[in-house]
């Protein structure tokens, strides 16, 4: 599958066991998520382009690397992508916030926008969309509609990060935002017939959140 990436680095492989135990504890996937979110970001930022910079030490001239580009958003998804942005703005605090806030309508079963708060430069960043589990991909695909059509992102400046993916979420997904890069932690096996990735993690807000 093209532009997809699933991150199979030993420290997040483990803390993504930890989360996905039944019997870890609300403080411990609270913590944990955000420690996976900060190790997403860690690989996600990989290609940022450098420029050189002519700097001091207490010894002599040098010229040494500094970010260059585009500036950084991380936009969480409300409420699970919340989750992880506290652990992904500890690695690039000047990264600036948007939220996304979306639900689905009980009867249409159409998603409608609630909450959408962007920085007013969203057009020029380079943005990170965050929601831990990409299931059908409808609510994925909503918010990058918005970004795309109603914000004018271009999609060669957005990366979708998620902690766990479902084949059918990955293919939706594609389909709709074929130049979105999409990240995951993890490519489980299927969703259920209520929308449930298997294996999974449950339900991710509802573990962050303690509700329930
Ligand atoms: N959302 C979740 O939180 N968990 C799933 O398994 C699917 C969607």
């Amino acid at each position: 599958m093209a532009n997809f990436t699933v991150v199979n680095h030993p420290l997040i492989q483990h803390k993504l066991t930890i989360i996905r135990d039944k019997n870890t504890s609300t403080k411990a996937f609270r913590e944990v998520t955000n420690e996976i979110g900060m190790l997403m970001a860690y690989e996600i930022t990989r290609d940022l382009p450098l420029e050189d910079v002519v700097i001091e030490t207490p010894l002599v001239e040098t010229t040494q690397k500094q970010l260059a580009g585009k500036k950084l958003a991380i936009v969480p998804i409300l409420r699970a992508g919340l989750g992880m942005v506290d652990g992904m703005v500890d690695l690039i605090p000047s990264a600036r916030v948007g939220h996304i806030g979306l639900y689905r309508e009980h009867d249409t079963l159409d998603i409608v926008e609630y909450f959408v708060k962007l920085p007013q430069d969203i057009t020029e960043r380079r943005i990170f969309v965050v929601d831990p589990m990409l299931a059908t991909g409808g609510s994925a695909i909503a918010a990058l509609d918005q970004l795309t059509n109603k914000y004018n992102c271009k999609p060669e400046n957005i990366t979708f990060v998620c902690l766990v993916a479902a084949p059918e979420g990955i293919k939706a997904l594609q389909a709709a935002h074929p130049g979105v890069a999409i990240f995951t932690a993890a490519l489980d096996d299927r969703l259920n017939e209520n929308g449930y990735i298997l294996p999974g993690l449950g339900d991710a807000g509802d573990r962050i959140f303690g509700t329930k």
